[in-house]
């Protein structure tokens, strides 16, 4: 008799307890920043219905992570392709989601047709100004009200804090970059536009990055934000850098947003996250393929609870984190900078549980 009674209260105690947890990302971190994913095509289309119903349940905040880049939406001169899309934008307004566009300018996944005129020469100044006003202008201006916040121009600047050469830059000159800024204004007054790239705590980008937020400010221009894609490994960034880069963003006043964020678990083959930079499979490069041993799960959990202990500490001027991606089964980072890797870089595991380390922070509220 007394041990069904101390069943009954133990039972009554943990159903208290666990009332007061948060069972979601989004109800964890609701005083704190939009918690986001970027979503995948099967994602978007509710094809891959787990993950779906995951982001639907979980998050607070959806980025395109392809089908908005100009070779998916624009990948012939007169023709745009805004299915996808479209249905990435109804996904978020039917979950009440705030909504991020990805993204209007960037050197890779360029529409190839998008530099060159039909004889296969690069146009010239005034042409390639007005492609990019009339892409950013279509694909902008479809949205409008709807999309809340552009990625307008995507890694501009390298890690030594100089202009990346891209076919902006040599055809247009310096200016394509407040153009971009201009014509995405002009195209949504109301939407956020912000600044989005990799190793953006290397100091000599930040300083490049601080100094692109002024310049454009000085010329008028609207800028809410800067996004610092967050691709980290078990050896990088620096964690003392990645906050000098977050408090020097924020006293520029516009938000920081910790935009693409995923944890490599496995042994680093590239810092940052140039996309073509890639390398042939080795097997040594891929340790965990049938499972990831205690040890090393412990160590990546603990820089998860390095790096969220930061944003939450910093949640003043952090206004959103988005991990790049839902479960490590559909992760980009199985497969760059080295394809058919099994990597652990995400909130979810492969069979769609959140992971204990951020069941934490649920439980912590
Ligand atoms: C990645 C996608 O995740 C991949 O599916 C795609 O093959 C390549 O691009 N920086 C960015 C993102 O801004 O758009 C990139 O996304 C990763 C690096």
């Amino acid at each position: 008799m007394k041990q069904t009674w101390l069943l009954l209260a133990t039972a009554a105690m943990l159903t208290a307890c666990t009332e007061k947890h948060a069972t979601t990302l989004k109800e964890a971190f609701q005083h704190d920043f939009y918690i986001g994913t970027a979503m995948n095509v099967p994602q978007i289309f509710e094809i891959d219905k787990a993950e779906s119903d995951l982001v639907a349940t979980h998050f607070s905040a959806i980025v395109a992570e392809n089908c908005m880049k100009s070779e998916e939406i624009h990948p012939e001169k007169d023709r745009y392709f805004f299915d996808e899309a479209d249905a990435f934008v109804a996904f978020g307004e039917k979950h009440g989601m705030f909504i991020t566009g990805h993204t209007l300018v960037w050197h890779s996944q360029l529409a190839p047709w998008f530099p060159y005129d039909e004889a296969g020469n690069k146009v010239s100044r005034e042409e390639m100004i007005a492609r990019l006003k009339e892409h950013i202008s279509t694909v902008v201006g479809r949205y409008k009200g709807r999309i809340k916040g552009w990625d307008v121009v995507n890694e501009a600047i390298l890690d030594d804090g100089s202009l990346r050469m891209t076919p902006f830059l040599e055809i247009i000159g310096e200016e394509y970059l407040e153009l971009a800024f201009r014509f995405a204004h002009e195209a949504d007054p109301e939407a956020e536009l912000y600044y989005n790239d990799y190793s953006m705590s290397s100091p000599a980008k930040r300083e490049r990055v601080v100094q692109l937020v002024r310049d454009l400010k000085a010329k008028g221009l609207r800028i809410d934000g800067v996004g610092m894609q967050g691709h980290m490994g078990m050896d990088y960034p620096d964690v003392a850098e990645f906050e000098k880069s977050i408090e020097a963003y924020a006293a520029e006043g516009v938000k920081v947003m910790i935009t693409e964020w995923d944890i490599s678990a496995l042994p680093t083959i590239r810092q940052g996250a140039e996309i073509s930079d890639t390398v042939s499979y080795m097997q040594a490069m891929n340790p965990y393929a049938e499972g990831m041993p205690a040890e090393a799960e412990e160590a990546w959990n603990e820089r998860v609870r390095t790096f969220m202990d930061l944003f939450l500490k910093h949640s003043d001027k952090i206004s959103r984190v988005t991990a790049w991606g839902v479960t490590d089964r559909t992760s980009w980072l199985n497969n760059w900078p080295m394809p058919g890797r099994t990597n652990y870089p995400l909130l979810f595991d492969r069979e769609n549980n959140l992971k204990p380390v951020m069941q934490e922070y649920l439980n912590r509220k």
